[in-house]
């Protein structure tokens, strides 16, 4: 596999780039304003790295990997990824994104939301928990010590393996979180999301992760009763 595709070229896309470029990768970067509006990016990351339409990114990618805001979903290009492992770096901020019902009553994930739109695509979380400048400064070979680990999350064990090979590439252990549904384990407001972690820290914070309903229950019963 040598080309990722990239939909969205904001921080998690342009440095996901980078970091693909640096460790050998062919990058095709899309976003919503057309390619032309990524020339300064595509010089910066130089010839591995191509600008183009969201579907053709989609077409070119072995691996595509979707960083766009949570409500322009409906707009990935279907066609184009299907059959493809599919990387989801989504996160949902209601103040951003706004309210989205079935996340807010927890029934579904940010990553079965986008694995619902793309029938035959194999949707991995990944990327999502760490802060985007952090991509490029933190991969270590592999075996180094305090190396830093990354969590995924999907329901295809194929997709999940080479999703982890990806990331060993780019200087991280993959830490795996289970089915996609698990995928909440590492999102906003959980003990893993954010900080550096190891592999084993990473796992006991996915276990220890709780959801936000358990979240407010717990924080209310601590909280004095208000008269
Ligand atoms: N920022 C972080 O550190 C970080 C880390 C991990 C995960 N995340 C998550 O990753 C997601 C993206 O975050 P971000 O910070 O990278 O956002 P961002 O900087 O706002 O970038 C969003 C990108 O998506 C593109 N885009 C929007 N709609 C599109 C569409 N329909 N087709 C193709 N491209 C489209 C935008 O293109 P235009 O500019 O042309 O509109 C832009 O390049 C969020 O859910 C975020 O929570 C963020």
């Amino acid at each position: 596999m040598t080309t990722l595709g990239i939909i969205g070229a904001g921080n998690v896309g342009s440095q996901i780039a980078r970091l693909a470029v640096l460790h050998g990768y062919d990058v095709v970067l899309s976003n919503s304003r057309g390619p032309e509006s990524l020339a300064e990016l595509i010089e910066e990351l130089g010839p591995q790295a191509r600008a183009a339409t969201p579907l053709a990114a989609a077409i070119a990618g072995d691996l595509v990997i979707v960083a766009i805001p949570l409500k322009n979903y409906g707009e990935v290009p279907v066609e184009g990824l299907a059959g493809k492992v599919v990387i989801d770096t989504g996160n949902y901020y209601p103040q951003r994104d706004g309210r989205i019902p079935e996340l807010d009553d927890e029934s579904t994930t940010t990553a079965e939301l986008l694995q619902a739109l793309l029938p035959t695509s194999k949707v991995v979380k990944a990327f999502n928990h760490a802060y985007a400048e952090e991509l490029t400064k933190d991969g270590t070979t592999a075996g180094s010590p305090r190396r830093r680990a990354l969590a995924i999350a999907g329901d295809d064990a194929g997709a999940k393996a080479t999703v982890s090979r990806l990331l060993d590439n780019f200087g991280f252990d993959a830490v795996d979180a289970g089915p996609l549904k698990e995928g909440w384990r590492f999102q906003r407001d959980t003990p893993g999301y954010g900080p550096r972690r190891t592999a084993d820290e990473l796992r006991r914070d996915l276990k220890a992760a709780k959801r936000y309903r358990d979240q407010q229950a717990a924080s209310t019963a601590q909280s004095p009763r208000l008269p």
